[in-house]
């Protein structure tokens, strides 16, 4: 089996050898009614099961939002540490500020804030955490939070639309409420715990983000003009551009479980900043927290029966995100629900 050291070693696609580019789609349809033969929802499906990654432009969202989202992350990961680790993340609440975040058990070098829907979430019983330092920070990133879900809302309805005819059919998973939210991420060029003895997990955290797949249904990610992030396809690291205005889509572990491995969530990573810092906000798109994931069942027959048992996404959720907070030993990943035969 390739251990996490092998693939992270593998090397980048370099530009004519590439066999994949991550397609850029034009999804102004998508704000009608949303169905089968729609140009977007097959160039979608096409994307899901060949790299899982793909841009969309036209997506509704507008560049006067996207730029105050910028200009309170780049505000608050600006402020003094003592001032960011007053929303400092524990481990029964995971929402707020996080500074030693660890993917498969390797620490990342990156600051994140975390928060998801409003009042109490239905995973953990907790409520977000806000800074005080601006009025505006909460309400900005409370309403880029709900344009997020409804973008993915169409873009889950695209994907629904290809695999199962019916756009609707995924809605009731993520009904009464999405799990889901939004990570701001900050990757700086100087590692935040340099020379800190008082944090564990000090090893060496030589990737921005180790690699990993996203656990929810989708992802859709703002990035701002430093590159870093990439896929892997077939042996090889394939860069994700930055392309100014646009949003970057990937499918997660729920969506390769629901297609029953039609479509894939891809791994990713993202490289560590050497020169330039880097942001990157992420909406994380998840089912409601008692929904039960398995394979559909238009997409199980007797020559392709179900690849998964069936997954309770709360506790699946949860022990990720333990995971992540703490080595408490392997994360989970679908791979263990997966049927053997
Ligand atoms: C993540 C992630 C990519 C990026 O936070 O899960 O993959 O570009 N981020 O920051
Ligand atoms: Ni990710």
């Amino acid at each position: 089996m390739e251990t996490n050291a092998d693939l992270d070693s593998r090397p980048s696609a370099i530009g004519s050898r590439a066999i994949h580019t991550v397609p850029v789609i034009d999804i102004s349809e998508l704000a009608g009614e949303i169905h089968r033969d729609l140009a977007s929802v097959q160039q979608i499906a096409d994307a899901c099961r060949k790299l899982g990654f793909f841009q969309v432009i036209n997506h509704g969202v507008h560049n006067d939002v996207f730029e105050q989202v910028w200009e309170q992350t780049r505000a608050f990961f600006a402020l003094p540490a003592e001032q960011k680790e007053k929303v400092l993340r524990t481990g029964e609440n995971p929402w707020g500020y996080y500074n030693n975040e660890l993917t498969k058990n390797q620490r990342d070098k990156k600051e994140v804030f975390d928060y998801t829907t409003d009042g109490v979430d239905a995973v953990y019983g907790a409520e977000n955490r806000w800074p005080d330092f601006d009025q505006r920070f909460r309400p900005t990133l409370e309403s880029y939070r709900d344009e997020c879900a409804s973008l993915s809302l169409r873009l889950l309805q695209a994907m629904s639309a290809a695999l199962v005819l019916d756009p609707q059919f995924l809605n009731p998973l993520f009904d009464p409420e999405h799990t889901g939210f939004v990570r701001l991420n900050y990757y700086p060029v100087e590692d935040p715990l340099e020379g800190r003895d008082d944090v564990a997990h000090l090893d060496v955290a030589d990737l921005g983000i180790h690699h990993h797949a996203d656990a929810g249904a989708l992802t859709v990610l703002l990035q701002d003009s430093v590159a870093g992030l990439q896929v892997f396809n077939s042996g090889l690291w394939y860069d994700v551009p930055p392309i100014a205005g646009a949003l970057v889509i990937n499918t997660g572990d729920m969506m390769q479980v629901w297609s029953n491995d039609h479509y894939r969530a891809p791994i990713h990573r993202v490289l560590a900043m050497e020169a330039t810092e880097r942001y990157s906000i992420p909406f994380f798109f998840n089912p409601s927290a008692d929904a039960t994931i398995r394979p559909l069942p238009a997409m199980v027959s007797a020559d392709r029966p179900a690849r998964y048992r069936p997954i309770e996404w709360k506790d699946f959720r949860s022990r990720r995100t333990d995971g992540d907070y703490a080595d408490y030993g392997p994360e989970v990943q679908i791979a263990q629900f997966r049927i053997v035969d």
